[in-house]
């Protein structure tokens, strides 16, 4: 994350001030105020102008008002994004350091807080004058009154741990081969504070994940299976909580080649879902949730090559189940495959899994949210819906139905790797549905995991979806 948040006992009368301030109590912040700028205040209050600029001798100062909509979901993502649309104004003005002073009754300061640090976002790694590319503001100050200090802890676990997943999704695959995510991963567990262990190629052969090797065979880069695990010492779950990331680096499609022309320009975000539970495992560690989490990465390139898998092979998987590949280009499922059936070996009490699995996903729902589908108790599915609805990442449900599963059926073999024409997101649900045996729920972020425009906070390219929803629900849990 490239903005520091400082907390102090006060701020200096030269700082930088905005204000999240209360239309019906407006006393505190006509404190810091002369009678002219009260006055302008409320002419701006008058004309319903959200935001109101006052330039004072030393420093600036910016009121914010938040607007409220019946809908609490609504309002808490139109102060994020208030909180994004302030920093367009502190660029302007270069302003290096702001202080945040909360004059609001409400929590959703810290909403409008995420989206300042979120919206702040910037990936600058490859241009030769990095801080030209950055953006001016660099730090936050926050006074103890803004908000409890559990609240801000986790704030910015989370939205440090959405940065990382973003970093991730943006290194090109020239940098992030399977053995650099794996490097990266052992990196961040450092840091956050969980264990990472890495399964190399001889460790995946010898335990014959077939899906991962078919997939890595037309690479010219080895495999990598990573295993990262948070146990609390206060863990209030006996059994562990399982999340599965697709961690594929770059799709080509392999011998199912993509078409060129663009498809697969975006292919390197591949690995957003494991994007997204690296991700949360840091937010769960850094925030030190009172859980056990586990987390499986199967990870690969998918390329042609002379050895490349091909459409007609029969592939025995992990479980020993054989599947008849008909598309080399649905290698995410094969992959998936092998972790799901690794995650029964922990007696598992849930396991969620991410992927950027279908293009039909990303048509059916866009980037306004994401997909999900599962075997998980109708509670467990409701609880994911309300987090999703709390961090504004909204899922979608798609049926498991029995007659989707019926189309991954093989003539040659038990399953297939492609279904029909229609319902691309749901068989390919249904191929992962066979190898689980525990409560489970697929995420399906193909729309979301990367977009080439900013959307708000949400800065362009890799997004880190997933890393708030799953923490709201794991906090909650
Ligand atoms: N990685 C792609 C899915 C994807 C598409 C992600 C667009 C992000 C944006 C996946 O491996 C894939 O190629 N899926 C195929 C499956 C098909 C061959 C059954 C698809 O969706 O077309
Ligand atoms: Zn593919
Ligand atoms: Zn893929």
């Amino acid at each position: 994350m490239n903005t520091k948040v400082s907390l102090t006992g006060s701020y200096n009368h030269t700082d930088n001030l905005i204000i999240l301030a209360d239309k019906k109590v407006l006393s505190p912040t006509y404190q810091l105020l002369s009678e002219t700028e009260r006055q302008f205040l409320d002419q701006c209050i008058q004309k319903k102008v959200n935001t109101v600029f006052l330039a004072q001798a030393n420093r600036t100062i910016i009121v914010q008002f938040l607007k409220q909509y019946a809908d609490d979901s609504i309002t808490r993502e139109e102060a994020r994004l208030a909180g994004n649309e302030v920093l367009t104004m502190i660029e302007h003005y270069h302003l290096e350091c702001v202080c945040l002073l909360n004059h609001r009754p409400s929590n959703h300061v810290l909403d409008y807080l995420e989206g300042m640090l979120l919206g702040n976002y910037r990936f600058v790694k490859y241009f030769t004058n990095k801080a030209d590319k950055q953006n001016h503001l660099k730090e936050i100050v926050l006074t103890k009154a803004f908000a409890a200090k559990k609240e801000i802890d986790r704030l910015l676990a989370v939205t440090e741990a959405t940065c990382i997943a973003r970093d991730l999704i943006n290194e090109p695959q020239s940098y992030l081969s399977a053995a650099q995510m794996s490097i990266d991963i052992q990196k961040y567990g450092k840091e956050a504070g969980f264990e990472v262990e890495v399964f190399e190629e001889d460790k995946i052969r010898a335990l014959k994940m077939g899906g991962i090797i078919a997939v890595n065979m037309g690479s010219v880069t080895p495999p990598r299976f990573n295993i990262l695990e948070w146990k609390s010492p206060k863990a209030t779950n006996k059994k562990p909580i399982i999340l599965v990331g697709k961690g594929i680096v770059y799709d080509t499609g392999g011998l199912s080649l993509k078409p060129t022309a663009n498809s697969m320009d975006r292919m390197k975000a591949d690995m957003g879902g494991a994007a997204t539970v690296v991700g949360t495992m840091v937010a769960v560690a850094k925030a030190k949730l009172p859980l056990h989490v586990i987390a499986l990465i199967p990870s690969t390139d998918n390329r042609p090559g002379v050895n490349a898998y091909a459409p007609g092979d029969v592939i025995t998987m992990y479980d020993g189940s054989t599947v008849e590949i008909l598309n080399t280009d649905a290698e995410g499922r094969m992959v998936l495959a092998d972790a799901l059936h690794y995650a029964k070996k922990y007696d598992p009490e849930l396991v969620i899994d991410f992927a950027t699995l279908t293009g039909s996903a990303a048509r059916a729902v866009g980037p306004e949210g994401v997909s999900y589908m599962g075997t998980a108790s109708r509670d467990v599915m409701d609880r994911l819906k309300t987090s999703g609805y709390n961090v504004y990442e909204r899922p979608v449900e798609f049926p498991l139905w029995r007659e989707y599963g019926d189309q991954m059926k093989s003539n040659i073999a038990d399953l297939k790797n492609l279904g029909g024409s229609s319902a691309g997101m749901a068989t390919a649900g249904k191929f992962l549905e066979h190898f689980t045996d525990y409560p489970w729920v697929h995420f399906d972020i193909a729309g979301t995991a990367y977009i080439t425009k900013a959307n708000g906070y949400r800065t362009k390219e890799g997004t880190g979806v997933g890393v708030r929803l799953m923490f709201d629900f794991l906090k909650n849990y």
